[in-house]
């Protein structure tokens, strides 16, 4: 019951990555087929401990993906999954860099049809931005730029930052931010996942974001928590990455970031990241944020809505999707009893 109707809740899914939604069968065939061995099978394959042993499975996986119509494949595979949680509106990001080789043209307009495709068959709107790989530093990030601006296309309206943060913080990436913003680009970074607090404040000052994806270090800045509630900055959290790439692991401990940030009152939003690699799907990071990490359906509710405030569609659009499903989720609140009562209660 309580999974069917999270299930239903009208949602905008903002922290996904294309290659990390991969299905592990479409990968397995892709690999066949272009003659690209991924080393081992699945079970033995998608095995992984922190963030840089899962960054080497996906960047296997990455290679497996080579022509456009494996792109379309792909990307309608993951709008198609994305659909049955009940998105709406996906924003993801994508590691062209990491398919060695192919042209981003080729990669991107396979990328496209995808997306036109899923948007005909199952109504949900996407963007995406392209991740610079922290990893291979900030030259590199500059050729990557130029490379994603020279067949920028209109569902490509940002730049983030990906890949392992240990020693390799934002600040060197001020530059092709700066550049990425002044080409009109909308901007997000990764930070706070496997980096510290200092890396959340360097990419607000420094890279000019109002979004962090993931963010969890910010609770052990009490100052930079301060500040984020009153800046609004948005954190695209993603409950089941955590048990896999960060120090807390136990999604059901007291002291659990994303329960803690949502207790500070910040603005953060439920994802999924890399669904099939850490066995999830949105609708189920619903449910482990219901169950686990505090967040009544009604805080869910908002911060659906605060979500989509933020996130990267025009104005327009963002105005009239907030009066539809505004309506949608009160309506689906209602159906739960407790809210029901609640609602009466405080009349
Ligand atoms: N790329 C895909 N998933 C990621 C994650 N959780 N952190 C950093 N880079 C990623
Ligand atoms: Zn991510």
């Amino acid at each position: 019951m309580i999974q069917d109707l999270l299930t239903r809740l009208p949602k905008a899914e903002l922290h996904l990555h294309l290659e990390g939604a991969i299905r592990p069968e479409t990968a397995v065939e892709l690999a066949v087929r272009n003659g690209v061995p991924l080393g081992a099978a699945p079970q033995d394959l998608y095995v992984y401990d922190d963030l840089a042993q899962f960054l080497a499975v996906y960047g296997r996986i990455c290679q497996a993906v080579v022509t456009a119509d494996d792109f379309r494949r792909i990307t309608y595979e993951m709008l198609e999954t994305c659909a049955r949680s009940g998105a709406r509106h996906v924003e993801f990001f994508i590691s062209p860099h990491a398919h060695f080789g192919i042209p981003f043209a080729t990669q991107f307009d396979g990328i496209r049809a995808g997306i036109a495709e899923a948007r005909a068959d199952f109504g949900l709107t996407a963007l995406f931005a392209p991740g610079i790989n922290r990893e291979l530093g900030p030259a590199a990030a500059e050729e990557y730029l130029d490379a994603c601006l020279a067949v920028r296309c209109e569902e490509m309206v940002g730049l983030g930052l990906d890949y392992n943060e240990a020693p390799f913080p934002p600040e060197p990436f001020a530059p092709v931010f700066a550049r990425a913003r002044a080409a009109g680009l909308q901007v997000s970074a990764h930070a706070g996942e496997g980096g510290p607090a200092a890396y959340v404040r360097g990419s607000l000052d420094r890279l000019g974001v109002r979004r962090i994806d993931h963010g969890y270090a910010v609770v052990q800045d009490p100052d930079l928590v301060a500040r984020c509630r009153e800046d609004g900055v948005l954190f695209t959290c993603c409950p089941t990455t955590t048990r896999y790439t960060t120090p807390w692991r136990d999604l059901t401990a007291a002291d659990h970031p994303i329960r803690l940030m949502r207790e500070a009152g910040l603005a953060v939003t439920i994802n999924s990241d890399d669904p099939p690699f850490f066995g999830t799907t949105l609708a189920r990071e619903y449910l482990i944020a219901h169950r686990d990490l505090g967040f009544s359906l009604r805080d869910l509710g908002d911060s659906i809505l605060t979500g989509l405030a933020s996130c990267w569609l025009p104005e327009g659009d963002k105005a009239r999707l907030r009066v539809e499903w505004e309506a949608e989720i009160a309506s689906i609140l209602a159906e739960d009893q407790t809210t029901m009562q609640t609602v009466l209660v405080s009349r």
